[in-house]
């Protein structure tokens, strides 16, 4: 865990300004504003339909209507399509259809793009995940679903990318699985990499995240530190469910 303090916007790598987006001519996402450090890492919370996913799509050049500033790295990045995100160093694992169940552990790896040594990156990737190394054969579909967000984590790191972005990466796994999930997560900013992640389990995510949006109606409603947001009790309460509830 990184700290709260010193991650000042003007150091951040991923800046975001007035950012509107949507699927068609109504904007599910507006007037978000929101930066992300060098090994940050951010956790974005709100209701369900809250456009949480919208935004992270938006981010990634996935979506058709994206206006306001988006910059990483300096660059600008609004007109850039996915590919040239990915190449500048974000990467990114949705939440669902992240890694390909008819390939191999090992194939999972081999076919991710814009990989400068492919063969040592896998290498690494066994190393940074030493249960996918004895598993290199498997068909991801045979995996668990620790393993297989595993390989997803390893399919999104192969291009060496400075910032993940993760959609909701503990859901549909159980509370065992999301805490070793969650250690992943926080092993990432010790590799050199920043993290905005979407997370369902927010009084979780909030308690090692640097810092936390939320988003509600498409609009951040609230920025604070991970922890000043899990001590403002009332808009806990409403936006990241009550202290002992399934979603904590
Ligand atoms: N592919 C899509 N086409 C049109 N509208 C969509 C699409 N995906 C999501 N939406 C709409 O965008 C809004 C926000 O959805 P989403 O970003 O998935 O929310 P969250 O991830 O916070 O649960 C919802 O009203 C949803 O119906
Ligand atoms: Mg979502």
């Amino acid at each position: 865990m990184g700290s709260s303090l010193g991650h000042g916007e003007r150091d951040a790598v991923l800046r975001i300004e007035g950012l509107a987006a949507g699927y068609s001519e109504v904007d599910i996402v507006c007037d978000v504003s929101m930066h992300v450090c060098d090994r940050e890492i951010v956790t974005i919370a709100g209701t369900n339909g809250a456009g949480k996913s919208t935004l992270i799509k938006a981010l990634m050049g996935l979506l058709p209507r994206v206006r306001g500033k988006l910059e990483f790295g300096g660059v600008n990045l609004l007109t850039c399509p996915t590919e040239e995100r990915i190449r500048v160093g974000i990467s990114y694992v949705p939440q669902v259809q992240n890694v390909f169940g008819t390939l191999t552990v090992q194939e999972n790896l081999q076919v991710v793009e814009h990989v400068a040594n492919p063969r040592q990156r896998i290498q690494e990737m066994y190393e940074l995940f030493p249960a996918l190394a004895g598993r290199r054969r498997t068909h991801a579909c045979n995996l668990s679903g620790g393993e297989r967000q595993q390989v997803a984590f390893a399919r999104a790191l192969m291009p060496s990318p400075r910032l993940m972005l993760l959609d909701e990466p503990s859901a549909a796994l159980s509370p065992a699985l999301t805490q070793q999930v969650f250690a992943e997560v926080q092993r990432l900013p010790t590799i050199g990499v920043a993290v905005l992640m979407v997370e369902q389990r927010a009084r979780q995510a909030l308690a090692f995240s640097d810092r936390g949006y939320i988003l509600d109606s498409g609009r951040i409603v609230l920025s604070d530190s991970g922890a000043n947001l899990l001590a403002n009790k009332e808009m806990a309460d409403i936006y990241i469910g009550k202290a002992g509830q399934a979603n904590e």
